[in-house]
C-alpha cells in the first residue's frame, strides 16, 4: 500500500480560527497527543509571527521525538532564521515557507510581478536550505494560479531544494475533480516532481475539503494537511479524522495507508475541543456526537441483529466507548427490550408492551 503522509496544522492553521487562543503548556499537550495520534508531521506554529509562538514551537521541537516538527515563515530571511532558532534542536528539522501564486494574490497583496515571486521564492528555498535538510514550499492560492506560472516557479524551487511542494486551495473554491486534475497535471509537468512530495492542503468554504483532498490522493498526492476537528481560518481545514477513517475503511479502493493509530481519534478530537472550546457539532463525521447514535426503531432492530446493517464504522476503532442506543421517540420495541435487559428487567412480553406504551 503507498504510504501519505499526514500534516497536521491544528497549532498552526487551526489556531488561526476566530476566538481560538492556545498558550504554550497547551499547545504541548496536543503537540504530545498528535505525536500518539501517529501523525508524520506536526506545524506548532509561525515562529517568527510572535514571541509566544517562537516558544511554543521551540518547546515542541525539543519534545516531541516520533514526529516531525515544523513551523511556518514567509519566503524572507528573518522568518527563516528565526524558525531555525526554534526548531533546530528538533531530530529532523523541518520548514514551511510559503509566498502566493496566484494573479489576485500577487498583484493586489504581494505587489510584485511573477518574475519577482519567482526569484523570491527560489532565494528562500535557497537559503532555507542552508539551515533545513527538509523544506517545504507552498504555492499559496495555487488552486486559483496560472496552472502553466505553477509549473514554472515549482520547477524553480524544486532546482533549488524544496522536498516537498504543497498545493493549497487557500480559499476553498476547488471542485474534487478540478482539485484531482491539478495534481495531475503537475505530476506530469514538474521537473523532478518524482523526486519530491506533492502535498494537499485543502480549506473547507464549499464543503468539499474531504472530497478534494481524497481526489488529490488518488491523483498522486502523498502528503495531505489538515487539522483534528477541521477547524481553521473561515469554514477550516479538512478534518484529519475523516481523511484517516476514510482511507482505511475504503482502502478497498484507495489502496493507501497513513500510519495513523485510529483508537487515538476520539481522545485528540476531545482534547482539541477541549482545549480550544470549539464545540463539534453533535452530527460531524467519526467524532461528533451523534456519529453512531441510531434513534430510528428500524435502523435500532437492525444494530442489534447486525451492528453492519447500519455501521459502516465501528465505535471502537476510533477510541469511542460503547454507544447506547438512543431512547427517543422513534425508538421501537426492540432497542426498548435490550435496555430493559441490560438494566436487569427480564419482563414478559405483556409487561414488556405495557412498560412500551407507557414510554
Ligand atoms: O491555506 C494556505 O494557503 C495556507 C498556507 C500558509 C500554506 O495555510
Ligand atoms: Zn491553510
Amino acid at each position: 500500500m503507498r504510504k501519505i503522509d499526514i500534516f497536521d496544522t491544528t497549532l498552526r492553521d487551526g489556531e488561526q480560527s476566530a476566538g481560538i487562543n492556545l498558550n504554550t503548556a497547551e499547545k504541548i499537550e496536543i503537540a504530545k497527543q498528535l505525536e500518539r495520534l501517529g501523525v508524520t508531521i506536526i506545524e506548532a506554529g509561525f515562529p517568527a509571527s510572535s514571541p509566544g509562538d517562537f516558544d511554543a514551537v521551540n518547546r515542541i521541537a525539543g519534545t516531541v521525538k516520533n514526529s516531525i516538527v515544523t513551523g511556518l515563515a514567509r519566503c524572507v530571511q528573518k522568518d527563516i532564521d528565526t524558525t531555525w532558532e526554534a526548531i533546530k534542536v528538533a531530530e529532523q528539522p523541518h520548514i514551511h515557507i510559503f509566498l502566493a501564486t496566484s494573479p489576485i494574490h500577487m498583484e493586489y497583496k504581494l505587489k510584485k510581478s511573477p518574475d519577482q515571486v519567482v526569484e523570491q521564492a527560489v532565494e528562500a528555498v535557497k537559503y532555507a536550505k542552508k539551515f533545513f535538510s527538509l523544506v517545504q514550499w507552498s504555492a499559496e492560492d495555487a488552486f486559483r494560479s496560472d496552472r502553466d506560472f505553477l509549473v514554472r516557479i515549482m520547477n524553480e524551487v524544486v532546482a533549488a531544494g524544496a522536498t516537498t511542494i504543497n498545493v493549497p486551495d487557500t480559499v476553498g473554491y476547488a471542485s474534487p475533480q478540478e482539485y484531482g486534475a491539478l495534481f495531475k497535471f503537475l505530476l506530469e509537468n514538474v521537473k523532478g516532481a518524482d523526486k519530491v512530495k506533492f502535498s494537499a492542503h485543502c480549506h473547507d468554504d464549499l464543503g468539499m475539503a474531504t472530497a478534494n483532498t481524497i481526489a488529490a490522493i488518488e491523483n498522486g498526492a502523498s502528503q495531505v494537511e489538515g487539522t483534528i476537528n477541521g477547524i481553521g481560518e473561515r469554514a477550516g481545514n479538512v478534518a484529519l479524522e475523516e481523511i484517516a477513517v476514510a482511507l482505511h475503511i475504503r482502502k478497498d479502493i484507495y489502496h493507501v495507508e497513513t500510519g495513523i493509530h485510529l483508537q487515538e481519534i476520539k481522545r485528540t478530537s476531545q482534547l482539541v475541543s477541549k482545549l480550544t472550546n470549539v464545540v463539534i457539532q453533535p452530527n460531524k463525521a467519526i467524532v461528533g456526537k451523534n456519529a453512531f447514535a441510531h434513534e430510528s426503531g428500524i435502523h435500532q432492530d437492525g444494530v442489534l441483529k447486525n451492528p453492519e446493517t447500519y455501521e459502516i464504522i465501528s465505535p471502537a476503532l476510533i477510541g469511542e466507548g460503547e454507544v447506547p442506543l438512543v431512547l427517543g421517540k422513534h425508538s421501537g420495541r426492540a432497542a426498548f427490550r435490550d435496555r430493559a435487559e441490560t438494566m436487569g428487567f427480564n419482563l414478559s412480553d405483556e409487561k414488556l408492551n405495557k412498560a412500551f406504551t407507557e414510554f
